[in-house]
């Protein structure tokens, strides 16, 4: 009891002192509307039960489960593709973690695979508790990616969420700051199962923003320990050390999910691993790139401008050299669509650039956008909302951003994309530079 006391004091006296930083830092900056309410979701399971559950891609044909009990309990995944019956089972591994007073639950992970591509499989963790079903992506084109960033836990996600599942899709990516607990480390727990519905069913492949570093100076110097322990990704599988930052490749198309708040310097671990993966796409087998990041490279919102540029300086033109095809980013709470571009110039060659940090979080929007306009910047509108991504084959695919008005999921804006690895223009070609050459 003593200690439970203590950690609400002590937790009192760390939530303050972050609002005071946030405060000394923002004030004078953007004013944002006022946010909706938190959404705390209730542990209302015994303690033994799956909560908190959340799948995600390994390899070409597996998937990661993950979830929580607050008592120990079995860390198996028995699966199958019909309801109630579980013709495989799986047995992990768990840990928890501390951070201050807080004990986190046992953390479970297990691996199930190989699975059959575009397939429902039926699940159940721990040998107890619900039943979920999990969809596998396809192995081939079309494949749907939903993309939202800066997704927090109030009213607005909730909507957010609900336009993302009121239609089909294979992935969802999220290119940072997953639930806002900003240090609160019960509200990674309310989190989890906030998004439960939702993860449980889709893989949620996701890379850190910087309300997932968690650093309190002397209390825990530690960066991402909720983050890393709870959101585990398949890093090692593309040769990455870190779960910061990943690449995968899922139906002819290679994401690359990039870290903006560890090293990325030219000779940095993350710049080398980015180089050799890039290196390594065959256009042939994935004709498109898509990176995920947190701060944009290409913002002209007044939030956090520049908190991109020293990344974009080191990494740039790594991507426009390996003829990126889309580089989707948060961080920034509105929407935004950019030309191709690449080194502050429109380039037929470089990416797109999209900022999507609309999900809905507890902070509200960034309201307020440069005047003038840059030429650059082809859409931006402070809403909250989601974007889709619908590769159709080789060459096709449609981006769209989905506006939450209210209760209604409206097309707020959207283009067809063209994949540069089919644009002889831009020097990719499927065969080898050799062949090229010739044309
Ligand atoms: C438990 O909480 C969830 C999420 O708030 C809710 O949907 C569900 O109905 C609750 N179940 C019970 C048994 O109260
Ligand atoms: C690719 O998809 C687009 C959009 O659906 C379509 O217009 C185009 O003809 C397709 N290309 C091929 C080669 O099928
Ligand atoms: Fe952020």
């Amino acid at each position: 009891m003593e200690k439970a006391w203590s950690y609400v004091f002590s937790s009192l006296l760390i939530f303050f002192f972050l609002q005071f930083i946030q405060l000394q830092a923002s004030s004078s900056m953007y004013t944002r509307p006022p946010p909706r309410s938190i959404i705390f979701t209730p542990h209302n399971r015994s303690d033994s039960e799956p909560q908190q559950v959340h799948i995600s891609l390994v390899g070409r044909d597996h998937m990661r489960i993950s979830w929580i009990t607050q008592k120990h309990a079995p860390s198996i995944v028995e699966y199958g593709k019909t309801p109630g019956k579980y013709d495989a089972s799986v047995t992990g591994d768990h840990t928890s973690y501390h951070y201050f007073f807080y004990l986190s639950g046992k953390i479970h992970q297990a691996t199930i695979g190989p699975l059959d591509p575009d397939t429902n499989y039926y699940y159940r963790c721990s040998g107890t508790g619900e039943e979920f079903t999990l969809k596998t992506p396809p192995t081939t084109f079309p494949i749907e990616f939903v993309v939202a960033g800066d997704l927090g836990q109030t009213e607005w996600t909730e909507s957010t969420l609900a336009h993302i599942g009121s239609r089909n899709y294979d992935v969802l990516l999220l290119p940072g700051d997953l639930s806002y607990a900003d240090t609160q480390q019960p509200l990674w727990d309310t989190f989890g199962r906030f998004v439960e519905p939702y993860a449980s069913s889709r893989p949620w492949m996701v890379t850190e923003g910087n309300h997932e570093i968690e650093v309190v100076p002397i209390i825990h110097s530690q960066a991402f320990t909720a983050y890393n322990t709870r959101w585990r990704m398949p890093f090692e599988e593309s040769g990455s050390k870190s779960n910061l930052y990943y690449s995968f490749d899922v139906a002819g198309v290679h994401v690359v999910m990039l870290g903006s708040y560890t090293d990325f310097d030219a000779g940095s671990e993350q710049y080398k691993w980015l180089q050799s993966d890039l290196a390594k796409v065959d256009r042939s087998v994935t004709p498109w790139i898509v990176v995920c990041l947190h701060a944009p490279w290409y913002n002209t919102n007044i939030a956090h401008q520049g908190e991109g540029e020293n990344m974009r300086k080191a990494m740039e033109e790594l991507l426009y050299q390996a003829r990126v095809d889309t580089v989707l980013a948060g961080h920034v709470h509105a929407y935004e669509r950019f030309t191709r571009v690449y080194n502050n110039k429109a380039e037929q060659c470089g990416p797109v650039h999209v900022t999507i940090g609309d999900g809905g979080n507890r902070e509200g929007l960034a309201l307020t956008f440069k005047k003038p306009n840059s030429p650059l910047s082809l859409f931006r509108e402070a809403s909250f909302g989601h974007g889709r991504l619908t590769v159709y084959n080789r060459t096709h695919a449609h981006w769209s951003w989905h506006r939450n008005d209210d209760t209604d999921s409206t097309v707020g804006d959207e283009v067809w994309l063209e994949s540069l690895a089919g644009s002889s223009r831009c020097g990719v070609s499927v065969h080898s530079r050799s062949d090229d050459d010739e044309l």
